[in-house]
């Protein structure tokens, strides 16, 4: 048994818990990373106390002191941490009552629901802005790439076959469309997390006269007018773990779009497709393979989403069907939240890192996209032009792939004759239809992949990021 009673809540037991148990029970070791945000809470909170009279000037003054000091350990890494005091809230009230007298009256009209609540949600709002800037660091590099390389065409793919061609410009800006909506979700959570918990005690608030607008003001959570936000109703303020989960969400579904951009770049990179070389700095060798350069970068990325997915999985299974209000159960949110942080950041610095170092086979990508058969559906659209409903045009040029297939010539290897034979609506002109060039000029409506598009899109994204 651990001696002395629990300095916070031991008033009513004999003896302190089983060493075991404070092993089993603590969180310190994972939620001290709170410190700052909990050291900003409770200076509100104090502010908030002398503002209503529960605490004196002076005894504000030296609070605030003496958290000061203390976060200076913490960033110099001198503070003891102690599992013994549990959690980042205990740890750091503690060393403050030994410092401050005054600090007994900090825990007037809070409890460490309301506290955890609130520091969990100035994480997230400043953990989203991280984030969100560090996608823009990876859109960022790979417009970088798009414009190196503005002039090369590569096959867009379906089901992994040869399709149509796009500019690779086009291809990347899919990518960044991707990032830019998960930016958009991250900025969506950071509004979900901006209403102040702080006032909601345990679970029913507090008979003392506090000033919950005060606190939530000193603290930021504000609207755009610089109003006060505040949580709406204590039980569910100090129950509710819906941001964990939204935000667990949407590292989630940024590590789906990590993985599949990953996918392409192991795919270009490979001897398969050589459309591109990437960085030596992010590829590893083989011990017994002296010629492999694996992208293991790239299938990391892909692997991260896993452990991203799964993060939001642990999340929604531990709020699954929990009572109302506070359950200790809630105390395991912490792990997965900063880990879909910490691997979504480093995710991201890593897309941006191997965008920046992407190399362009032009050859290879020309040769790719110069294949005929990308231009079927082009052939196709030929003949709609001269008033051939598209399913009969579609068959037709179906029927001249199988006849060039069978004299064993690409499409346009075919004579004006052959595709007479096939539908007599083929002009002279047919084979215009193959021109590439032309055929990418041809795509110039919103969000297609012709030059005029890709340009107004270039000049879109330089604008949005710069
Ligand atoms: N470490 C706890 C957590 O993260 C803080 C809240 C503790 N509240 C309680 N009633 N034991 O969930």
């Amino acid at each position: 048994m651990a001696k002395s009673s629990q300095a916070t809540w031991g008033g009513r037991f004999g003896a302190g818990p089983a060493e075991l148990m404070l092993r089993f029970s603590e969180s310190v070791s994972i939620d001290r990373r709170l410190a700052p945000f909990d050291i900003a809470g409770s200076k509100a909170h104090a502010a908030m106390l002398a503002h209503v009279g529960l605490l004196t000037r002076a005894e504000k003054n030296a609070i605030h002191k003496g958290l000061d000091s203390i976060l200076e350990e913490i960033v110099a890494g001198t503070f003891k941490w102690s599992i013994r005091l549990e959690d980042v809230h205990m740890n750091i009230e503690q060393a403050l009552t030994k410092r401050v007298p005054a600090a007994a009256k900090l825990p007037t009209a809070r409890s460490r629901n309301d506290q955890v609540a609130t520091d969990l949600r100035l994480f997230f709002k400043f953990a989203c802005g991280v984030l969100r800037e560090k996608l823009a660091a990876a859109e960022r590099a790979v417009l970088a790439c798009a414009s190196r390389n503005s002039e090369i065409v590569i096959p867009g793919y379906t089901h992994l076959q040869r399709a149509q061609p796009v500019f690779l410009a086009h291809h990347l800006f899919a990518w960044m469309e991707m990032l830019e909506r998960d930016r958009i979700r991250l900025a969506e959570v950071a509004a979900h997390a901006n209403w102040c918990p702080l006032g909601s005690g345990a679970l029913a608030g507090t008979t003392l006269p506090i000033d919950r607008e005060f606190a939530a003001r000193a603290l930021g959570f504000v609207d755009a007018r610089g109003r006060p936000q505040l949580t709406q109703n204590s039980m569910d303020a100090v129950a509710d773990r819906d941001l964990c989960v939204e935000f667990a969400a949407a590292c989630a579904l940024a590590g789906v779009h990590f993985s599949r951009i990953a996918e392409d770049l192991i795919l270009w990179s490979s001897a398969e497709f050589r459309f591109a070389d990437l960085p030596e700095a992010f590829c590893t060798g083989s011990s017994l393979m002296p010629q492999k350069k694996n992208p293991d970068a790239c299938e990391l990325l892909r692997g991260k989403s896993g452990r991203l997915q799964g993060n939001l999985q642990a999340l929604l299974t531990l709020t699954k069907g929990l009572p109302l209000t506070y359950n200790r159960d809630l105390q395991e949110d912490k792990a997965p939240v900063f880990d879909s942080f910490d691997q979504t950041a480093l995710c991201a610095d890593v897309l941006a890192a191997v965008a920046g170092g992407l190399r362009i086979y032009p050859l290879r990508c020309a040769v790719a996209a110069g294949d005929p058969a990308l231009l079927a559906t082009d052939l196709a659209e030929y003949l709609v032009l001269r008033g051939v409903p598209f399913r009969e045009a579609h068959h037709a040029v179906g029927r001249a792939v199988a006849l060039a297939e069978g004299k064993g010539v690409s499409l346009p290897g075919l004579t004006t004759a052959d595709m007479r034979t096939v539908d007599r609506r083929f002009g002279a002109d047919w084979a215009t239809a193959f021109d590439l060039k032309r055929a990418l000029q041809s795509r110039r409506g919103p969000g297609m992949p012709g030059p005029a598009q890709v340009a107004r899109q270039f000049a879109r994204w330089k604008k949005l990021l710069g």
